[in-house]
Parts: structure tokens; sequence; C-alpha cells
């Protein structure tokens, strides 16, 4: 079963198995990006099993680097952009980005501005990858001053998902990207929130069957894509894809990026669904309602002792939401819908008010 959409330029198509038959991939890659000289990126742990066959396919060098988001840095950027220089690739080149949210927003950000932009596709293994980071042409990069704070909107030519590549994850990054998963339901379907939380453990199993990702997959993407689709530079709507990330940024920061980047989520949804509730904004018993669907599919929701309350505070001022001097939040209403405020859903909180939703899920 293959199903495809369409936004803003990329095409993205959802195929059970399609990593299996790399000639197949590399195929449906060439028509849809052809290039004389195609370029793999992936880490060091996707390399051999999924990144390998598909560049030997294609012809095309793999280049590597090590896993983990300590590699999404202008450091990595540059000594991946000097090995494609080095390898004299004109603008005829594409850039194929294969494995989690990490090698996307990294190799999508060296397409961006490599030559002042080549095609990028994206090939994603991870399940926030597949439902996230590869919709929707954000790249990019961390600085120390906090994620994603340097890059660029960079649609790629294709996504290619394979739901199947979701049997061969490691156990913690299945459950981390079933905070997306969640997310989508609360910003935009409560029906797959429920659906969610009706099949929990068959959706974190290694054995999760085709029909399963499948779905898991498509109702994310149905939200993901309807909102990018009205809003490709996040000037209104798009921003309510943030909900949860203004103080998961934070804590995912904080931790030194050992919090996967779902578990931060899970942990600021529930923050964030507090804050609204102390707000007087968001429906009574929220909170209470996504943190019982993290911790029934293991996803922590409270806030480290470690990290201050003055530390989480002052990095979200960083955050791309902030206007002026405070951060902004994208707030639930009820469970399917936020809060859209002046239309810019970006709702400006008190900090005391932020402070005291973090005492709450300490
Ligand atoms: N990950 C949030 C967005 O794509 O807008």
């Amino acid at each position: 079963m293959v199903d495809e959409f369409q936004l803003h330029g990329a095409r993205i198509a959802v195929e059970a198995g399609a990593l299996a038959d790399a000639a197949r991939a590399a195929a449906m890659i060439t028509e849809r990006a052809p290039s004389h000289r195609p370029i793999v990126i992936a880490d060091a742990n996707v390399a051999p099993r999924y990144a390998a066959p598909l560049a030997a396919a294609l012809g095309a060098d793999l280049l590597s680097f090590p896993p983990g988001e300590g590699s999404k840095v202008r450091a990595q950027w540059a000594a991946l952009t000097d090995e494609l220089l080095a390898r004299q690739l004109g603008r005829d080149t594409v850039v194929v980005a294969v494995g989690g949210g990490v090698c996307g927003d990294l190799a999508g950000f060296v397409a961006a501005t490599y030559l002042r932009g080549v095609p990028v596709v994206q090939v994603p293994t991870s399940l926030v990858a597949m439902i996230d980071a590869a919709i929707g042409g954000k790249t990019g990069v961390d600085t120390r001053h906090g994620k994603n704070l340097v890059g660029a909107f960079h649609q790629p030519a294709l996504v290619l998902i394979d739901p199947l590549a979701l049997q061969t994850l490691p156990a913690e990054h299945r459950r981390a990207g079933m905070a997306e998963a969640i997310k989508h339901g609360v910003i935009a379907d409560e029906p797959y929130f429920h659906w969610i939380a009706a099949h929990g453990a068959a959706l974190l199993s290694p054995d999760i069957s085709a029909e399963f990702a499948h779905r898991l997959v498509l109702g994310s993407l149905g939200v993901k894509v309807d909102v990018v689709a009205g809003d490709e530079r996040e000037s209104g709507r798009r921003r309510i894809l943030n909900f949860g990330h203004t103080i998961g940024h934070a804590v995912e920061h904080l931790s030194g990026y050992r919090l996967l980047h779902g578990d931060a989520v899970a942990i600021g949804m529930v923050v964030e669904a507090r804050l609204g509730e102390l707000a007087g904004l968001t429906l009574p018993g929220l909170a209470d309602e996504v943190s019982a669907l993290c911790v029934a599919l293991g996803l922590p929701v409270r806030v480290p002792p470690e990290f201050s309350d003055d530390a989480i505070v002052a990095l979200t001022r960083g955050d791309k939401k902030a206007q002026g001097q405070g951060a902004r939040y994208a707030l639930p209403a009820r469970l399917g819908e936020m809060i859209p405020g002046d239309g810019s859903f970006a709702i400006a909180i008190d900090e005391a008010r932020v402070r005291a939703a973090i005492a709450a899920c300490r």
C-alpha cells in the first residue's frame, strides 16, 4: 500500500517495505530527484543497515557522522559541507538524508546552504523523523544558546517513509517518538489521541505490524501536512506544532541532550497543559489526561529536580516563539483544539505562572 501527500513542492510517499528493496527505493529517488552525483548522509548506526544499500543502488558515496544530538552542530555541518566541496559536487548533486531527526535536520541544512541550495531527499528511519522532523522543510543545528537556533526552511524534493523501519528502531526511540504522535492528537485530532491510547502496547512493540505502523504514520502525517500546508513559514497556525516544545527544548538543552527529544517533549506537554489550566485557558483535566497517556507509554512527565526554575525560564526567553522580552506558548483549549489567541497561536504567559506550572510537575 502506498499513500502519498504533496506539500509545498515536496512529495511524501509512505510505503511499508520500501527500504527492503534498495533498487526500488533508489529508482523512486532518481525519478523524483535526478542527479549525476547524489550523496547519501547517515549517522554511523543507520549507515550499515539502510544507507549503505541505498548508496550502492544509487551509485552514490556515503558520508557518515557520529550518532546523537551532539552531531547537530555547526562544526559537523561544516565538516560535511567540506566533504561535498572536496568531492567537487556541483549544483546537480542531491543530498539523500537517511536516518533520524538529527540526520534530517543536519543533512537538510547542508543541502539548504551548499552552493546556495541543492535538492534534498529525506528518508526518515525513526518515528520522530517520519512523523515530524522530515516533514515541512525545517532544517538546522543547535547552538550553546539552545536547540534549532540556526537553520533554514528547505523543502525536500521527496520524503520516502517506510513505516516498517520502526521494527528496527531501538525501543527508547520508538517510545520517545510516540510523544510527537500524542502531540498531534492533542493539537488537532482527538480520535487519533484515543486510538493511540487504545493501542499503546501494539504501537510500542518491536513486532509492530505493517498495518499499525502505517496507521500510526498516516495519523500523524494527516495533522502535520494539514498544518504546514496552511502556514509554511510558521507565521501563525504552524506554531501549534510547538506545543510542549518551549519547555521541552529547555529541559532537553539543560540535560546536555541526554534526554531524548520525545522524552523532553512529553515533559513539556504536561507542563504546558498545566500552564494553560493555571492560566484558565485550558479545559481542566487535560494535563492529567496527557500525562496519563504519556505514563502509559513509558514517557517521562516530571521535570528533573536538577534543572532549576530559573534555568528553564531563562532558556524559554531565547525560544524562537519569544517576542519582546517574554516566551510565548502554543496552548491547548481542549483535546484536539488549540487556542488561536490573536491568530498567532503564541500566547504570552506571565513567568510566575510558568514557575507555578513547573513546580506542579516536579
Ligand atoms: N516540528 C515543528 C514544525 O515542523 O513546525
